[in-house]
């Protein structure tokens, strides 16, 4: 297997793979300008909550090296303001802002080095939270694997996997830890329209994993799920209020609700970085509403009538007590949330 990753800091520049090309093309965008990261974010190029993070701390870092201020305050007013550009990218995913958060409290506890300092230093923190999204996942990983058993078929939605993060995957690093553990299983993998990042991607990487998968289309979980054919469900997040309610994929609600009426475990993979302890629950969550052509074409071409009116909310926010567990790095948190994710509030704190 080519190893792939899907963002690096290479010699002061950010390479990532297009995302927007996969499967039928793997080419590595380059830069050292952060508003091509801001792009990237923008149009997919880059997505996948963590992904989203490790990408807005290295856009960060790109634009502290480009300021030419030698004064430490001025610059640190520069980077603020460079941050407040990137966090308006994408509002959904929580990760993207966790990170600004995290290399601005960087920033402000070195505001007494020189400017060369800082910049270093935030180069140094991108390349250490890349790092940690790798081991933190590969935990949350290790965790999660046991909710698969040898036999078991797994159905997932969207893309969780090393190319919606930093390294190894959410969603799909627990697939990914429970083969390695030498357990044998199948995973039914939703298309997820409209960008079908299910059919383009969690299919590319499940492949070059030699896990077995079969792609459907979003509809056939419900039969799939009446015959009995699958054993249950585990999906990543974009945002976790304080109560449990995530925010993930749209469509994910869907299945949610399907495997509660079929009586199917449906688990939730992210890392802490991805719960948003400051809202009590899912509707104060922001939901991204992207281009109506997202669903009026598919690949640039035209499939409804050209003035079809069409409504694409990015994502959907799944209610706590359909939520069987939500796998994180501290390890698998069980209803009620309301009292089980206390613990993990204060250790964010
Ligand atoms: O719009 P996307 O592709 O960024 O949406 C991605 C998802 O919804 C993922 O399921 C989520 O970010 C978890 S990625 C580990």
């Amino acid at each position: 297997m080519i190893p792939y990753c899907s963002i690096c800091w290479d010699d002061n520049k950010v390479r990532l793979l297009d995302q927007r090309l996969l499967p039928q093309q793997e080419i590595y965008l380059e830069t050292t300008d952060y508003h091509d990261v801001i792009e990237a974010i923008r149009t997919l190029a880059i997505r996948g909550a963590p992904a989203i993070g490790v990408a807005a701390a290295m856009g960060a870092a790109l634009g502290a090296l480009a300021l030419t201020t030698e004064d430490p305050q001025e610059f640190l007013s520069q980077f603020k303001d460079i941050c407040r550009e990137i966090a308006a990218a994408r509002p959904t995913a929580v990760n993207l802002f966790w990170a600004l958060d995290r290399v601005q409290k960087v920033a402000q506890e070195h505001a007494a080095a020189k400017v060369s300092d800082l910049k270093a230093r935030l180069v140094t923190e991108a390349q250490i939270m890349l790092k940690e999204d790798d081991t933190t996942n590969r935990h949350l990983a290790q965790h999660g694997q046991v909710v698969i058993h040898e036999g078991s078929r797994v159905l997932t939605h969207c893309n969780t996997g090393a190319l919606a993060t930093g390294a190894y995957g959410t969603a799909l690093g627990v697939m990914r830890a429970a083969w390695e553990a030498g357990k044998r299983f199948s995973v039914w993998v939703d298309e997820t329209r409209p960008l079908l990042q299910g059919a383009r991607l969690t299919t590319w990487e499940l492949g070059r994993l030699g896990i077995p998968y079969t792609l459907i289309p979003d509809g056939a979980a419900a039969t799939l799920m009446h015959q009995g054919r699958v054993d249950l469900a585990i999906v990543g997040a974009d945002r976790i209020a304080g109560n449990g309610d995530t925010a993930n994929k749209i469509g994910t609600y869907s299945v949610a609700v399907l495997a509660r009426h079929h009586g199917i475990p449906f688990y939730v993979a992210a890392p802490l970085s991805t719960f948003d302890f400051s809202l009590p629950d899912g509707g104060h969550i922001p939901v991204e509403e992207r281009a109506p052509e997202e669903v009026t074409g598919l690949h640039g071409h035209k499939v409804a009538p050209t003035a079809a009116p069409a409504l694409n909310l990015a994502f959907d926010v799944t209610p706590n007590e359909l939520i069987s567990g939500i796998i994180t790095e501290a390890g698998i948190a069980q209803p009620p949330y309301a009292s089980s994710l206390k613990p993990w509030k204060q250790r964010k704190e």
